[in-house]
């Protein structure tokens, strides 16, 4: 049976696998060119205002001025607004009360007021090449700016107190002392710090505390770009963009800009789960690190970027007991406190007593010292005593991923397990939604095992796929009750 506690494991496992949908943001990046044109206009109005640079000059409507190369142009600011109301709006024709609604709010003015300020407009902007042709007439109608554009969006690093993004622990950090102290060390001295091993030993995990703990290092903050939804190698670049509230003109999302906009900044940028778009890291960071002083990276990755300059960081397991140690050295060891945290979770009252002490100390050494796995055996102990489950992790992750039937090493199971070809899944997945189908309204885990699982899919893949499944909103979970229906 799978539980809220399993449930959360388990997606937190099939993120690890970056199988999860691509987010919403990243579909609307994709559509690039189809930007809202109101966007800009809402940020303004909740206090956002956006920094544009049309070729040598900036916008600023905040401050109501444009500038060329920092010195004042003669604009006054409602030749701004002016101008603002068609940056805005750029690449189409904005009609004339449109404009005039924007410059000159609550005021009721003739058109020729409007016309002043184009050919002011115009003037300055003819100081650019080309920059005559920038504002288009529309007889009688509008205007339309066609000039180049680049939106700054002022990001809240620039702005208010914020520093980072980094997401808030739901659960407590486990050891690791010596490793945060020697990052932390090495940081100052390196602009790229890759975490490197494999799934589930807790790189991200390590690398969001070291984040968390050296915040106030970096003047500009340090930000989280979770790489794992990602699955087109071009929008590494656009989801760092995002982050930081970088964007250009067209939507459109370029190294060259992003490295531009952080050149004078001291940002600390943590790439997580990097290895499934290497190249597309290697290419970001070389360009980051070549164009920044003040940038440092940190990366999570089941193998180095092999870029210059690369502070390569091997993440090890958890301290292990030794299972024949009194049961207050066994309390001691990195992977029994994690799994005793979360063992707790599950079951408020289970604690490390003597008589249980061996028995977690084998069952943590089983496991490898590997945090995800600890968290997955702990997160089932509510329907099993440690004994049994250290009994049934013979056949150890397949128990909650369906995974590898073959005697592979240790490390190569584990490996496999956490390589799950997305493609592979997708078949089963189809598979098994196909046979759920059949069932008129909500069914429970038996059920669904029962009618899905063959030689093919066994019941344990169709746990795996069922919460994919949920994970992706195909199918609904009410884990409220102790056995949860679908
Ligand atoms: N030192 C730790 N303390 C507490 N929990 C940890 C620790 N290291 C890893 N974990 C947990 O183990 C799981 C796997 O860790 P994660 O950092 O996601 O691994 P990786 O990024 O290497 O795949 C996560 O749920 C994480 O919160
Ligand atoms: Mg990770």
């Amino acid at each position: 049976m799978i539980d809220r506690g399993e449930m959360q494991v388990l997606k937190k496992l099939l993120k690890i696998y970056k199988s999860s949908p691509v987010p919403e943001s990243f579909v609307d990046l994709k559509g690039a060119g189809q930007r809202d044109p109101d966007t800009a206009a809402q940020w303004n109005r909740v206090g956002v205002s956006s920094l544009y640079e049309l070729g040598p000059f900036r916008l600023d409507p905040g401050a109501g001025v444009l500038t060329r190369a920092g010195d004042p142009t003669p604009l006054g600011s409602r030749g701004v607004a002016v101008l603002t109301a068609l940056v805005e709006r750029r690449n189409e024709y904005v009609p004339k009360s449109r404009i005039i609604d924007a410059a000159w709010p609550d005021l009721v003015v003739e058109e020729g007021n409007l016309a002043v300020q184009i050919s002011a407009i115009r003037r300055v902007l003819a100081q650019a090449p080309g920059g005559e042709r920038w504002v288009e007439t529309l007889a009688r109608r509008g205007y339309r700016f066609v000039g180049p554009v680049l939106e700054l969006a002022e990001t809240p690093l620039q702005r208010s107190g914020d520093r980072s993004n980094l997401p808030e622990a739901l659960t407590s950090f486990v050891g690791r002392e010596g490793e945060l102290a020697e990052i932390k060390q090495l940081l100052p001295g390196t602009r790229l710090l890759t975490l490197v091993g494999v799934g589930g030993i807790g790189k991200t995990r390590l690398a969001l505390q070291v984040a968390a703990e050296v915040v106030d290092a970096y003047r500009d903050g340090v930000w989280f770009v979770d790489l794992a939804p990602l699955t087109d190698v071009k929008l590494v670049p656009s989801a760092v963009a995002q982050v930081l509230h970088i964007r250009d003109a067209a939507g459109k999302w370029f190294v060259d800009t992003l490295c531009n906009q952080i050149r004078a900044r001291q940002l600390l940028l943590l790439l997580d789960n990097c290895e499934h778009l290497l190249d597309a890291c290697i290419s970001f960071a070389d360009a980051v690190l070549g164009s920044t002083t003040q940038t440092t990276i940190i990366a999570t990755s089941r193998e180095p970027l092999q870029v210059a300059g690369e502070q390569i960081y091997a993440v090890q397991t958890l301290s292990l007991p030794d299972p024949a140690a009194s049961a207050e050295s066994i309390g001691r060891s990195e992977a029994v406190r994690l799994f005793v945290d979360r063992a707790q979770r599950q079951l408020r009252g289970f604690s490390l007593t003597p008589d249980r002490a061996s028995v977690i100390a084998e069952l943590c050494t089983h496991l490898d010292g590997i945090p995800l796995a600890l968290e997955l055996a702990a997160a089932r102990i509510r329907s099993l005593s440690v004994g049994q489950i250290n009994a049934r992790i013979g056949d150890r992750f397949r128990l909650l991923t369906g995974g590898s039937r073959s005697a592979l090493p240790r490390q190569q199971t584990l490996r496999a397990t956490f390589d799950w070809s997305f493609d592979l899944l997708t078949e089963e997945e189809r598979i098994v939604m196909r046979r759920l189908s059949v069932f008129p309204s909500s069914f429970t885990l038996e059920a669904a095992s029962f009618v899905s699982s063959d030689e093919a899919i066994d019941e344990n893949a169709v746990i795996d796929l069922l919460s994919q499944l949920v994970g992706r909103s195909l199918i609904i979970a009410d884990t409220s009750n102790a056995g949860a229906r679908y």
